[in-house]
């Protein structure tokens, strides 16, 4: 508490608290107590369509965020799109859900569920207007490259959920992976690269993109639009056709996890002087 006689406690409640994760501010602010809301979905339904519209009580373009680690990006376009829904799938929940709930978001759901069985079983075709994944683990170890989530299949998936016009956003820091996707995406998405920083988030948007950046690593970036020039069955049929994502994902990149992985080690929450 601030002692200052001129600073009293009308002051402390208007002071914002930023928290900062390698001294990177985390977007938004943390509210009082009692502005704090609930965004972990406690248990899916029965698979079948998701009634989003029901979830949120509103009708609105509802953005996925598919393994969203400690949900930096989402909470960036939360905080600035009020009008926009975001269902999100980290794998661990509680950071994420922490720092959504501190912030009085609305806008934002958090389950825990794998990407291609949420589109498989919970989207319908041509609901979802955003797909946002940033740096979908590479998998080291030969016994696990069967865990990779952008498979064919995958970004047909991904084609299918997206309404007409949709945007896809894929970001990896692995070239490997990338050179992958840059030969498997583009065949379903009208597809483009996207060299320098996002001008919102030049530090980056993840948490894997700060580590990465900060190491002096390549990012790779690109945003698509679904192909309107193939049916449906094509999607099919084309996803069944292209060769699997077994490429070398050099192990070499795998010191990087353990920053990533290290706990979430923002740093503290820091009260800024500055009135709302
Ligand atoms: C390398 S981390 C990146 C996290 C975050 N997107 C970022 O850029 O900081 C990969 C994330 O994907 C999640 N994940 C892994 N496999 C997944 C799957 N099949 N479906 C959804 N999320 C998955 C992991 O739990 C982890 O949060």
């Amino acid at each position: 508490m601030n002692d200052h006689p001129l600073l009293g406690e009308h002051f402390e409640r208007h002071r914002r608290q930023i928290e900062r994760e390698f001294g990177v501010p985390v977007p938004g602010e943390i509210l009082p107590a009692d502005q704090w809301t609930t965004t972990a979905l406690k248990k899916l339904p029965p698979p079948g369509p998701l009634n989003f519209s029901g979830l949120f009580g509103r009708k609105v373009p509802l953005m996925l965020d598919i393994g969203c680690g400690n949900a930096r990006s989402t909470l960036a376009s939360a905080v600035w799109r009020h009008d926009v829904d975001h269902f999100v799938l980290p794998v661990v929940i509680r950071y994420a859900t922490r720092r959504a709930n501190q912030r009085g978001l609305k806008n934002v759901r958090f389950a825990v569920i794998g990407g291609r069985e949420l589109l498989v079983d919970y989207i319908a075709p041509q609901s979802v207007d955003e797909i946002h994944v940033y740096h979908p683990q590479p998998f080291y170890d030969a016994k696990l490259v069967h865990k990779r989530l952008i498979t064919p299949e995958f970004i047909a998936l991904v084609h299918r959920s997206l309404v007409p016009g949709g945007l896809f956003v894929l970001q990896t820091d692995n070239p490997g992976y990338w050179k992958y996707m840059q030969q498997v995406v583009p065949l379903f998405f009208d597809f483009t690269e996207h060299p320098g920083k996002w001008p919102d988030s030049p530090k980056g948007r993840t948490r894997r993109e700060i580590i990465a950046l900060r190491q002096g690593l390549p990012v790779f970036r690109g945003t698509g639009k679904p192909r309107s020039d193939i049916s449906a069955a094509d999607v099919l049929k084309l996803a069944e056709s292209l060769p699997p994502p077994t490429f070398d994902a050099d192990r070499k990149l795998k010191e990087l996890d353990k920053l990533e992985h290290g706990a979430d080690t923002s740093d503290k929450p820091r009260r800024d002087a500055k009135r709302r």
